[in-house]
């Protein structure tokens, strides 16, 4: 008995040395977010949907790494293509060819929508968005992009300018000039916000951060014939959604579209490593890159080690049909979400997303709040959107089972209810 409380004062005493380097070397605000969340614990272990933490607890992981972990945590597959690439040669010497770099390249000219057939490899979604939008001020030779309101594509200054949240940007200004933000789902405001100088316009397939807001049927296609016939490119940034997310390999195959160029990350890394992808026509690529070919360039972006994982995760999850998983399952947890809406009609207001993409908006962001820290208490990982705190969303793994949705509607709906009880006591 003394020994097990000796025990669980040491580890004790462990996660709480962690969060103070936490506070006194990384971010202090957000170690106080985290632990005021429910979430001041360590994250020692994972595999499949469930994370191991320090102090014993298992979690589920409905939040997936906002999508990055669409193949579960540590998925054999990919943890044996990379252990095998480590063991040769993980990083690019960059003076001569690598094979999983031309290898994953190949494979994304295969899956992605229409003539898309060149790749540009980075580490991260932001890196991604960054190359899409210099490509398209170089095919095009103009200068302006339209994106929507509410959109998030990123924190870096280029990302972060067609970022349709102030909050984020106004801080940074004066921005990379030249974006005009439009209601999302509104085909007429790009049409009329299109001028001469109009180089791109920039669209997430489901609003990530903004909400988990599908694009209607209809606009996308819409957009694109828009865009063609004012000869602007669009990009179609599908960091979050692509890969199977939305119950389809891409969110566009839901309105057949064919953009321009298309951004991947998140998902494409296997839940191992980090790697970002902008994948394009070979017209932007002889007008980008046809007389200089490091006009864009990442040093690390392309290696082995990321592209190995890469053509390991999209072979997975080819070979397991995912985006069919996503949208079995996805129904499965709409349901029981909209189980949980039925019995707290006040509290929450809509149950929306394709796929393994879902979210509830609630009527009241303390509520929201409250509601993911009473799921974290009862084992079950889940995050709000950042450009709207009034949203939970629902991101598991692909690979998820029935039992594990069930017992996170159950926790949620159950954080739901604590929540309001909580709430109305202190009114
Ligand atoms: C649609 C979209 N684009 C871009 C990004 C930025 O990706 P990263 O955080 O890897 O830079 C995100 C991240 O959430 C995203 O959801």
């Amino acid at each position: 008995m003394i020994a097990e409380m000796d025990e669980t004062a040491a580890t004790e005493a462990h996660i709480n040395s962690v969060i103070e380097k936490y506070r006194q070397y990384v971010n202090p605000g957000l170690s106080r977010l985290l632990q005021f969340g429910g979430f001041g614990d360590l994250e020692e272990s994972a595999e499949g949907c469930t994370v191991t933490l320090a102090s014993g607890h298992k979690c589920l992981d409905f939040l997936g790494g906002y999508g990055v972990f669409s193949l579960g945590h540590r998925n054999p597959a990919v943890v044996r293509a990379v252990k095998q690439q480590l063991d040769r040669m993980p990083l690019s010497t960059r003076a001569y060819f690598n094979e999983p770099q031309a290898l994953l390249a190949e494979k994304l000219a295969e899956v992605t929508p229409g003539s898309l057939r060149f790749t540009f490899f980075s580490n991260s979604g932001a890196e991604s968005v960054e190359a899409a939008l210099k490509l398209a001020r170089k095919a095009t030779g103009r200068t302006k992009y339209i994106s929507t309101e509410g959109a998030y594509h990123g924190k870096t200054m280029g990302s972060l300018a067609v970022t349709g949240r102030e909050k984020y940007r106004k801080p940074f200004g004066p921005m990379v000039p030249g974006t005009t933000f439009v209601p999302y789902n509104s085909a007429e405001a790009i049409a009329a916000a299109i001028d001469g100088d109009t180089a791109a316009v920039i669209l997430e397939t489901v609003q990530g951060e903004g909400g988990i807001i599908p694009a209607s049927p209809g606009y996308l296609a819409e957009v694109r014939r828009i865009t063609q016939k004012a000869g602007v490119l669009l990009i179609l940034d599908e960091v979050q959604t692509g890969l199977g997310r939305t119950g389809r390999l891409f969110g566009c195959n839901h309105d057949d579209v064919q953009p321009d160029i298309i951004t991947l990350a998140k998902a494409l890394g296997g839940g191992v490593m980090p790697i970002g992808a902008t994948v394009f026509t070979p017209e932007i690529c002889e007008s980008a890159f046809g007389e200089n070919p490091y006009i864009h360039t990442s040093t690390f972006g392309g290696n082995q080690l990321a592209c190995a994982a890469g053509l390991a995760a999209l072979e997975f999850t080819l070979n397991e049909d995912l985006p069919a998983l996503a949208a079995s399952s996805g129904d499965r947890l709409k349901a029981g979400l909209t189980g949980a809406l039925d019995r707290s009609p006040g509290a929450l207001k809509e149950v929306r997303g394709l796929g393994l993409m879902l979210g509830v908006e609630f009527a009241i962001q303390d509520v929201a709040e409250l509601t993911i820290n009473g799921m974290a208490r009862r084992g079950v990982i889940a995050g709000y959107t950042l450009n709207n705190p009034k949203v939970i969303r629902f991101e598991p793994p692909l690979i998820v089972s029935s039992s594990e949705i069930d017992r996170a509607v159950e926790a949620f709906s159950d954080a739901v209810q604590e929540s309001i009880e909580l709430l109305s006591g202190i009114e």
